[in-house]
């Protein structure tokens, strides 16, 4: 018995002691898996994110954007569709730390230069360890060879708070864009919430910005620190990274089209703003020197010089707005086609235009600039309404709060480029327009006038009165609003004249008329009318 019980104790003692083995081994394993769990968040800090690529300094290099939250090197491994070799190529990390506490702070940017055109290039972004590797990307080089079409998107004003973001990311993966263009307004703002509005809005984009090359311009909402963020998380093409702040300007050809970017914010800040326009007018006579090859030339810069808003304080409203001022004279004497803005949060497209003035009501030919501005997608931030004392210049409005809307630009040949503006809540046109240029020039260089008699008022005129049919000669006659409409004013004055003519020649007899009509008998005998009724 004593025996035994000495054997049980042994055996309780046995199966103590491998209890507390199993349970110093387990405790042993928890505490590595605090150590891993500690570990974990570094390969977090590590991830790549908000990739996003432009062009370089030309349309066949690629500039690749990405953020992580800590240090790392860049690096960019590619390869082309046939997947011979993978090239490697690194680049440089820099820290964004102003106003980007809560932020990714760490920028890397890698360029790839002389790719080829018409080619799908394959890449993945990383940093040092493997494990940073991050998805895979493409994108395919614009081609350059004649008849291919270059189709591009094109919007202002966009934050995270646009309801239709993933719609067009979605656009952008399902047709070929050889580029995206945001004209300024980018986040609201990227500094916002310490950073993470930057980090968000690049986040959301980031299956569009890694495919197609997205390009930008400073808006107002950039200007905050010098443009701080923006300069630091966008590179642009022939800028150094981080972007100057007194540089934030660009021009690039793809194709047929010399696209010029600049910064309009420079007119309101206090700040030296001719090098821009010095840049302006050496880029565009370099352009012009080169029109045969790049026929094309497209403006885009984030505040309009035209628009139809009720908001009076506007730049663009006011009779001297300051865009207008600095650029106008410059764009239409270099021959620029197509002028593309934002910042007013709605769509408004204009007749070529100059001084104001509606030079056509068509687009054939066109002897001045088009001016289009869309910064629809911005409606969820402000919504912009359209004055009624629209200029003679404007051709079409869209100011619906429900309708984010953006651009498709289609470049055909030299003398065929194709607009058209499309909701991107069903995908439904809402404008379209084709300019059709077959001699781009400085506009200033051959005038070819020919008058048109009924001069833009008689123009519109007739267009209002097919439009509601009502026939408005209250406003025709109106006067103060003819400025220097001469041919309208002329055709009035010379119908008039010939009114006078007519009763001055056939007097007697409208006179006659009159009192026939007006006194009955009595002057019928004097016209020896023929008789009524018998009577004399
Ligand atoms: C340019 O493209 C347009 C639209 O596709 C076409 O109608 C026109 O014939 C083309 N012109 C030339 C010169 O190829
Ligand atoms: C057109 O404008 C440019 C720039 O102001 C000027 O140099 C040129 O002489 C003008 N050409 C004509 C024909 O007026």
């Amino acid at each position: 018995m004593q025996l035994i019980m000495h054997a049980s104790l042994k055996l309780c003692l046995f199966f103590l002691s491998v209890l507390i083995l199993v349970i110093s081994v387990l405790c042993k394993a928890a505490a590595m898996q605090v150590i891993t769990e500690e570990l974990q968040p570094r390969t977090d800090l590590l991830r790549p994110e908000q990739i996003h690529i432009s062009f370089g300094k030309k349309a066949n290099d690629i500039v690749i954007v990405w953020a992580t939250k800590a240090n790392d090197i860049s690096i960019v491994e590619y390869h082309t569709e046939n997947k011979q070799k993978t090239t490697q190529e690194r680049g440089e990390t820099i820290r964004l730390l102003k106003d980007n506490e809560d932020g990714a702070q760490y920028l890397h940017r890698v360029e790839i230069r002389d790719l080829n055109p018409g080619i799908k290039y394959f890449y993945n972004v990383r940093g040092e360890n493997d494990d940073t590797l991050s998805d895979q990307y493409s994108f395919t080089m614009p081609a350059v060879q004649a008849g291919i079409t270059q189709t591009f998107m094109v919007y202002g004003d966009m934050g995270t708070l646009t309801k239709n973001v993933k719609f067009l990311v979605q656009e952008t993966l399902n047709e070929k864009y050889q580029a995206v263009f945001h004209i300024g307004d980018i986040a609201y703002d990227l500094n916002r919430a310490r950073g993470q509005i930057g980090d968000k809005f690049l986040n959301l984009i980031q299956n569009m910005a890694a495919r197609t090359p997205y390009m930008t311009c400073p808006g107002d909402h950039e200007r905050f620190s010098n443009f701080v963020h923006y300069r630091y998380r966008f590179s642009m093409p022939t800028l150094p990274w981080p972007m100057p702040e007194d540089r934030l300007w660009y021009s690039l050809d793809i194709g047929p089209i010399h696209f010029v970017i600049y910064n309009t914010e420079v007119f309101f800040s206090s700040d030296d703003f001719e090098s821009q326009l010095k840049w302006l007018q050496n880029d565009l006579a370099a352009a012009n020197a080169r029109r045969s090859a790049l026929p094309w030339i497209i403006a885009m810069g984030h505040r309009p010089m035209y628009c139809s808003v009720s908001d009076l304080k506007e730049d663009c409203t006011r009779e001297r707005s300051l865009v207008r001022k600095h650029l106008e004279d410059l764009f239409y004497t270099q021959g620029v086609d197509l002028i593309i803005s934002g910042h007013q949060h709605y769509y408004e497209r204009t007749w070529p235009t100059y001084k104001s003035h509606a030079l056509s009501y068509n687009y054939k030919e066109p002897a001045g600039p088009v001016h289009i501005t869309l910064g629809s997608l911005g409606v969820t931030y402000l919504q912009e309404y359209s004055t009624k004392a629209r200029g003679h210049w404007s051709a079409f409005i869209v100011d619906d709060g429900n309708k984010e809307l953006f651009g498709r630009l289609k470049i055909y040949n030299a003398t065929h480029l194709y607009w058209e503006v499309l909701d991107s809540s069903d995908n439904r046109l809402v404008d379209k327009i084709w300019i059709i240029q077959s001699f781009h020039r400085p506009f200033n260089l051959t005038r070819v006038f020919i008058p048109n008699p009924l001069g833009h008022n008689g123009e519109q005129w007739i267009q209002e009165t097919d439009n509601d049919g009502s026939f408005d000669l209250d406003w025709f006659f109106g006067g103060s609003h003819y400025g220097d409409d001469y041919e309208t004013r002329i055709t009035v004055l010379l119908f008039v004249f010939i009114f006078l003519i007519i009763f001055l020649v056939f007097r007697k007899k409208i006179l006659n008329v009159v009192r026939l009509c007006c006194f009955k008998e009595e002057p019928c005998k004097k016209l020896n009318l023929p008789q009524v009724n018998g009577k004399v």
